[in-house]
This record gives C-alpha cells, structure tokens and sequence, in this order.
C-alpha cells in the first residue's frame, strides 16, 4: 500500500470511492475540484499494490497570516470493500504529517454524529469533540466539530492483540 500525493487524473477513481462513502451528502466533482485547485498539495490516495486508487484524503491547510497555523481533513474515504485493513488509519498518519511538516499547531474536521467508525479513527489521533453542529449534513442530521493538536507532531494510538490501548508515533 503506498500513500501519495493525489493528481488529477485520479479524479474519476476518488470520485467513484466519493459516491459509494456519502450517497446524497458527497461532494459534487465541481466542490472537488474546487477543493483540488484551491489546494491540491496536501491532498493524498492509498494506491495498492496493483496501482488502483482504493482511498483518498482532501487536506486543507489554511493560511499562516490569519494567526495560528492550523489545518483540517475536508473528506476521507476507503473504497467499501478494502475496509477495516488499516488504509483509513493510513491515510491519516500521511495527512496529519502533511499539516505537521507545514506547521499547522492544530487540525480541524466535521463529523456527522451517528459515524462511530469515523470518529473511533479520529479519535485514535487525538482528536477530540469540540461542538454540536446541528442540522450540518441536512434535517436531523447532525455534525460534531473535532480537533486535534498537533504541537507535540503526529500520535496515533494503536490497539494491541491484547486489547489494550498503547500510543505511539505515527
Ligand atoms: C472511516 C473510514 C475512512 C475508515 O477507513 P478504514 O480503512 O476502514 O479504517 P482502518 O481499517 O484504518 O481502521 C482504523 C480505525 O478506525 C476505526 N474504525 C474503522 N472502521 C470502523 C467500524 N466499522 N466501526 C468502528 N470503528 C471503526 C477503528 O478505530 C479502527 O481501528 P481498529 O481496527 O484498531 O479497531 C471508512 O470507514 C470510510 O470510508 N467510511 C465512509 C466515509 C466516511 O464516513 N468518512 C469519514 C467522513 S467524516
């Protein structure tokens, strides 16, 4: 599995991942590309060994003169049936290093509040809830708001075969 920069002609790929993750709440390919031309640098896709595209990261970084250097993880998905062998968590160790090496102090995101599996992956990194925001994906369709740190670099913390939890770099 390889994470790399996302280009271009991956788009139709990430798109297809984009549909099958969100239906009716995904991005339309104009938000995308809006998002890619605005700020392609950071974004990535996990590419397996056969050179298909099977997950992608949007990662914004905003800009360093409105004060403190913070970034954020606009959209992730993993194709729906490479689930659960550990592409998400790799996709984030690659993004939030990429905030990291660009100074970002902190990383935002949105979450919608019924996505377990989303937030156990966030919260794995540190990230914690930081505010209600209601109606965010449509009528009765919640988001949370969460944060990370990221002074102190990248942490993911991992669960042994144990059970148990134990931190470490990313
Ligand atoms: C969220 C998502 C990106 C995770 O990708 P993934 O490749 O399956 O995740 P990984 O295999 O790397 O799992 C990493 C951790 O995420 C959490 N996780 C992932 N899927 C989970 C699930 N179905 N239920 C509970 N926790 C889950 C676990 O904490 C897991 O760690 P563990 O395996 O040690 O328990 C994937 O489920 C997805 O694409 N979902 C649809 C799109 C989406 O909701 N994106 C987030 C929008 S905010």
């Amino acid at each position: 599995m390889t994470i790399r920069r996302l280009k271009l002609t991956d788009l139709p790929r990430v798109m297809r991942i984009e549909r099958d993750s969100f239906a009716e709440v995904g991005y339309s390919t104009t938000t995308f590309l809006g998002h890619l031309l605005r700020d392609r640098r950071h974004s990535l896709v996990a590419e397996d060994a056969q050179g298909d595209v099977v997950g992608y990261a949007l990662v914004r970084m905003n800009l360093g003169w409105l004060g403190m250097r913070k970034g954020g993880i606009t959209s992730i998905a993993v194709d729906p049936r490479r689930r659960r062998s550990g592409i998400g968590r790799a996709l984030m160790v690659g993004a939030l290093e990429q905030l990291a090496e660009h100074g970002a102090e902190e990383a935002d995101l949105e979450v919608e509040a019924n996505n377990r599996a989303a937030q156990s992956l966030y919260e794995a990194f540190g990230f914690r809830q930081s505010r209600l925001l209601p109606h965010y994906y449509g009528p009765d369709r919640d988001g949370i708001k969460m944060i990370a740190d990221l002074k102190c670099g990248v942490r993911v913390r991992v669960r042994s075969a144990a059970g148990a939890d134990r931190a470490g770099d990313g």
